[in-house]
């Protein structure tokens, strides 16, 4: 939905289309796959307090929430404006930036003079896709804390390599492997070229801010 580190959003097409009528992404991030494929029952959970507070205000906004935020010039300082909430505030953080983990304070060049379309734009799409999410079920929590209800689970935890950065990023990933596997239903896992806990498969490559990575996922159907 927003910017942020890790999202699916360039990805999001190489993966398989849900074969179940509710997809749960038990590390949900920004989300893309589950914004993708919106109208069937969504369960999206994830650690960080900031991402789901920000999805739980989303559901309640208006179109008009969302086109009045500020579009930051270079400089500026999201502390320099007044909010109406903090969630208002870390979007705006979010959007700032490509690809960030938390919010921040200061616009890039790359999100304003070089590409001032960036800000409105994204502000606009996430207008456009709010009556997408209401229906959605948002859980602040471990990625395991659902029952295994049969489902398409979409999995993209932080990566052995590159997921460091996140706020929450300790993963056993021996125990996520059984979890994953384990689910009922379709699981389609994310990885990267680091990642060796599962059967992954290259789907492709991404440059991301800083480093391009080549994207690997498992599925088992
Ligand atoms: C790679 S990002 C997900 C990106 C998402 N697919 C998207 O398109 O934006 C991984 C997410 O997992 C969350 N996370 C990390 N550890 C977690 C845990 N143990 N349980 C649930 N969520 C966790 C992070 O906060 C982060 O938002």
């Amino acid at each position: 939905m927003w910017y942020y580190y890790g999202s699916k959003l360039k990805l999001v097409n190489k993966y398989p289309q849900p074969k179940y009528k509710h997809i749960i992404e038990p590390f949900a991030g920004s989300a893309q796959y589950s914004v993708k494929y919106w109208e069937i029952d969504v369960t999206l959970i994830d650690k960080y307090d900031v991402v789901i507070k920000l999805w739980k205000w989303l559901q309640k906004c208006s179109k008009n929430d969302i086109l009045k935020l500020p579009i930051l010039e270079l400089g500026q300082n999201v502390d320099d404006f007044n909010w109406d909430c903090e969630e208002a505030k870390w979007l705006v953080g979010f959007n700032i930036v490509m690809g960030a983990y938390v919010p921040r304070k200061k616009p890039t060049r790359w999100t304003t003079t070089e590409r001032p379309f960036r800000q409105i734009n994204k502000l606009k799409l996430i207008s456009e896709n709010l009556n997408k999410i209401k229906h959605w079920n948002i859980i602040l929590g471990e990625y395991n804390c659902i029952d295994n209800i049969e489902a398409t689970y979409f999995i993209d935890p932080p990566y052995t390599k590159g997921g460091r950065l996140y706020i929450h990023n300790k993963i056993n990933y021996s125990e996520l492997a059984e979890w994953s596997l384990s689910r009922n239903g379709q699981k389609i896992v994310c990885g990267n070229e680091s990642d060796t806990w599962l059967d992954f498969k290259p789907i492709g490559n991404l440059s991301g801010v800083k480093h391009k990575t080549i994207e690997a996922m498992f599925c088992n159907e």
